[in-house]
């Protein structure tokens, strides 16, 4: 079967379609290298022994997702291309609702085109808003706290609406917690750019000697150690996660919902403990106060897709420090090396 994969040079595109080749999938995947390097081809096929076709380009290019559709031959299409930064989102709103709500309606057209009507969407749990409970069920009322989470759920109510005037297709809305960790074998990872926005790639550069200290936002939350609580997700429980999809509801008629996450939360100084165990190196911080827009504490009900997709998380925030590190320590410069 072959997949249109959007964004599969990415972090969790890249993660997913080794997964997607192990699974006898084959990957078409599409980028315009915005956040990705082209040399992460090179580390798919070091790890697989395949090198999957790279289409460069922009999911707004509606006349390139057609060509390409067609001539692969393409059955279904898993959706990550789009733009992540809260901080950036704020400044650009209209960078983001263009590239992520706009790119994802050219995408749909495209494939109505072509006749294709499975879409696998990555979704965030950022569409939850500040959720008044945890843990948080895909029933939870949904809102906005920023214009990249804005996207999400717009791109989200879009695909509703999509879905109630063709209901001959499958739409899956995956709501991705917190990814983090990388390939065991060391030679993917997440390699952003400039000053790291998340948590796991600012400790590990901390860690890597990179940077100095790691900024802890907030040790005056209502969490047992004061930090913001967190679901974190290894990048291959979450790649599994759209391959259980793809098999389970890829072919069933409906608008299918999942958390994607381990149904755990972590602190940050446990993340940060966690890590100095899994690299023998102090992680410097210092506690500063809480960063505008987060949450006190974020993690998923995650039963659903375990009953409906069979898919549960399996790998411990232990786990996902040893990954990263590895992954950190072989790779300083990520993949400019
Ligand atoms: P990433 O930036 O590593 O990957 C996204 C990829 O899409 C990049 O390779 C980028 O070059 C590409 N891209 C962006 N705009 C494009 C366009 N217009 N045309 C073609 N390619 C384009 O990010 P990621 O962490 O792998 O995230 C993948 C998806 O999952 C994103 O949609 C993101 O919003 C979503 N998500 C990520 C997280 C997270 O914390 N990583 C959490 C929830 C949801
Ligand atoms: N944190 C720090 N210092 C840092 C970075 C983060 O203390 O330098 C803390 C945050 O305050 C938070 C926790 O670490 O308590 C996790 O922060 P991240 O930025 O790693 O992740 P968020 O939960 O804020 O957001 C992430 C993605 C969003 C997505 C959301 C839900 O960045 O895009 O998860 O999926 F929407």
């Amino acid at each position: 079967m072959n997949v249109l994969v959007t964004g599969g040079t990415g972090y969790i595109g890249s993660h997913t379609c080794l997964q997607m080749l192990e699974m006898g999938y084959t990957p078409v995947l599409l980028d315009n290298f915005s956040n990705s390097k082209a040399s992460v081809l090179d580390r798919i096929e070091e790890v697989s022994g395949t090198r999957p076709v790279l289409i460069t380009g922009d999911i707004l290019d509606k006349n390139l997702l057609v060509e390409t559709m067609k001539r692969y031959g393409i059955s279904a299409v898993i959706h990550f291309a789009g733009l992540k930064s809260v901080g950036e989102s704020v400044s650009e709103p209209l960078k983001y609702y263009s590239n992520n709500v706009s790119g994802t309606l050219c995408l749909v057209e495209a494939m109505s085109e072509c006749n294709i009507k499975t879409l696998i969407f990555s979704s965030s749990a950022t569409v939850y808003g500040d959720p008044s409970t945890v843990p948080i069920n895909e029933g939870f009322p949904t809102s906005a706290t920023n214009p990249y989470g804005r996207s999400k759920l717009m791109v989200e109510e879009c695909l509703n609406d999509f879905y109630k005037a063709n209901p001959d297709w499958s739409i899956t809305l995956l709501r991705y917690f917190n990814p983090v960790g990388a390939h065991p074998s060391g030679k993917l990872g997440e390699d952003p750019n400039g000053i790291p926005n998340n948590l796991m790639p600012f400790i590990s550069q901390v860690a890597v000697g990179k940077r100095e200290c790691l900024n802890v936002f907030g040790g005056d939350y209502p969490t047992p150690d004061g930090t913001g609580v967190r679901d974190y997700i290894h990048v291959m429980d979450l790649a599994r996660g759209h391959i259980a999809a793809l098999n389970k509801v890829g072919h069933s008629k409906g608008i299918h919902i999942y958390n994607l996450g381990t149904g755990r939360g972590s602190s940050v100084l446990e993340m940060i403990e966690a890590f100095e165990k899994a690299s023998n190196k102090k992680v410097a911080y210092k506690m500063v106060d809480r960063r505008p827009g987060d949450v006190a504490e974020c993690w998923a009900d995650p039963q659903k897709a375990q009953k409906e997709l069979g898919w549960y998380a399996q790998l411990e925030v232990e786990q996902m420090a040893i990954d990263t590190w590895r992954w950190q320590s072989n790779n300083p410069n990520g993949y400019h090396d």
